[in-house]
């Protein structure tokens, strides 16, 4: 491709990407190809021949296009949306030409101060001490990898360089029975191993409960163990319960044990003022995860890590080959390879400061105060309808419910019924909804996060339930 074609070819493609953005509602959220559509359209090997892009988008709405399940949709409300906003595409397309490579702040100077200040500006919007250095990787579940290594470096110094072979005690790690699988992969990751979490239980709002964490801890230590973090959360995934952090942190300041908060999905939203009381005590934190990828209107991936311990990470991380031994390095400056397990970072400070630039604080504060608004608008709807019922209390912007079922229908009937109901308002293609299960029972997850997503679309989602149901 020479540089007419990729001029015109960038072209067309932006213009397709627009009216996409415009259009998007002309798709079923919900993609209907059956598996092994894509594979079967598309030839076993690869041209011989370099090909005309015009053949290549062609092949792109003919196969691919109809096997999308469409996150930039409004009607997304299915697990926790990502959306990618205009600007934030726009700093992902860039980023991609310029092809950073920060592993090293002179292989990027670029690249690695601006993830500095724009970590900083998100840092401040939410509300944490400067004492928090941030870092980005992919996902909350990398951050918090991260997050857990540095405090098994914490628990055992020497981790990282001699493994676990000299460990007597066996380590253990505490979450809610709420927290997200990503932390026991991360365990597994690790060499705890998966057995080495213990589920706290929560109260019934879905809370992990201090007292039961105490114990818990109090009661391994008493029987040889030795603690190496506790991980509480602030927007749980099936309901968005938020662990009282304030109750936790001074649980783990007593014994020495460090606190990680996955706050992948609702971290974001303490830029809102009102929201912010929910967020009590996370700055007391050794290390917390945000997500801009799910509810700050960024497009897939980024993840921030804040972590008030950057030496005890770096000492989880940083090996310095010849190869890579720079004099900058010498002076102090910050090379990112040493906070992590990946060399190569693609430059993704980029889009998410177009993003901060483009919202301002006041726009995204406007939007997802709009999305707590909407969840509200439409756990009322189901507070007030007999044939529903609510499940959870709804701190930010889900709302988990069933169908109640007629009477005398078994338990088991009434999961059936619920399946069925999000399967039959899935079909329809103009919403996305999600699930989970809550004390046994097949529950219904209204997600709200798409930066488009409005009072016209969690109506339409309101309106099938209860078509489904009459
Ligand atoms: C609370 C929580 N933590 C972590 C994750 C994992 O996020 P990621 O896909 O960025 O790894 C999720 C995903 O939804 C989540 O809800």
């Amino acid at each position: 491709m020479d540089p007419a074609d990729f001029r015109r070819n960038a072209h067309a493609l932006v213009d397709w990407i627009a009216t996409y953005l415009e259009q998007v509602e002309r798709y079923p959220v919900l993609s209907r190809v059956a598996p092994g559509d894509v594979h079967s359209a598309l030839p076993p090997q690869a041209p011989e021949r370099g090909e005309a892009f015009a053949a290549v988008a062609a092949d792109f709405e003919r196969v691919l296009l109809p096997a999308l399940t469409h996150w930039n949709h409004p009607g997304f409300m299915a697990y926790f949306a990502s959306s990618a906003s205009p600007a934030g595409i726009l700093g992902e397309m860039l980023s991609a030409a310029l092809n950073q490579q920060a592993m090293l702040w002179k292989t990027s100077p670029a690249s690695t101060e601006l993830e500095e200040v724009t970590l900083g500006w998100l840092r401040e919007l939410i509300g944490l001490p400067a004492a928090f250095d941030g870092v980005i990787y992919d996902t909350a579940s990398i951050s918090t990898l991260h997050g857990l290594a540095a405090a098994r470096e914490q628990a055992v110094p020497g981790a990282s360089a001699h493994g676990l072979v000299r460990v007597e005690r066996p380590l253990r790690a505490y979450a809610s029975e709420h927290a997200h699988s990503s932390v026991d992969k991360a365990l597994a990751a690790l060499g705890l191993g998966l057995d080495a979490l213990r589920k706290i239980p929560a109260d019934a709002d879905f809370r992990m409960r201090p007292d039961a964490l105490a114990s818990a801890i109090d009661e391994d230590v008493a029987g040889g163990a030795r603690p190496v973090a506790v991980v509480a959360t602030i927007g749980t995934t099936s309901t968005t319960s938020v662990d009282p952090v304030a109750a936790i942190a001074p649980i783990c300041e007593q014994r020495g044990i460090w606190l990680h908060v996955d706050a992948a999905y609702a971290g974001v939203a303490a830029i809102v003022p009102e929201l912010r009381p929910r967020f009590e005590g996370w700055e007391r934190a050794d290390s917390i995860v945000v997500n801009p990828h799910k509810w700050l209107f960024t497009p897939m991936d980024i993840s921030v890590l804040y972590c008030r311990r950057m030496p005890t990470l770096r000492a989880a991380f940083s090996l310095v080959p010849e190869f890579l031994r720079t004099a900058e390095g010498d002076r102090g400056v910050r090379n990112l390879m040493d906070t992590g397990i990946q060399l190569g970072r693609r430059f993704r400070s980029l889009k998410l400061w177009m993003v901060l630039r483009d919202f301002g604080a006041e726009g995204l504060r406007d939007v997802m105060r709009e999305h707590v608004r909407l969840a509200r608008l439409f756990a009322s709807w189901v507070d007030a309808d007999a044939n529903f019922e609510r499940v959870a209390p709804v701190p930010f912007s889900v709302v988990c419910f069933r169908a109640r079922g007629s009477d005398g229908a078994s338990p088991a009937d009434v999961d059936a019924l619920n399946e069925r109901l999000m399967e039959r308002v899935n079909a329809s293609g103009d919403v996305f909804l999600s699930h989970t299960r809550l004390d046994g029972r097949f529950v219904i997850r209204l997600a709200i996060g798409h930066y488009r997503t409005s009072e016209k679309h969690v109506a339409r989602a309101w309106e099938l339930l209860r078509q489904g149901v009459a």
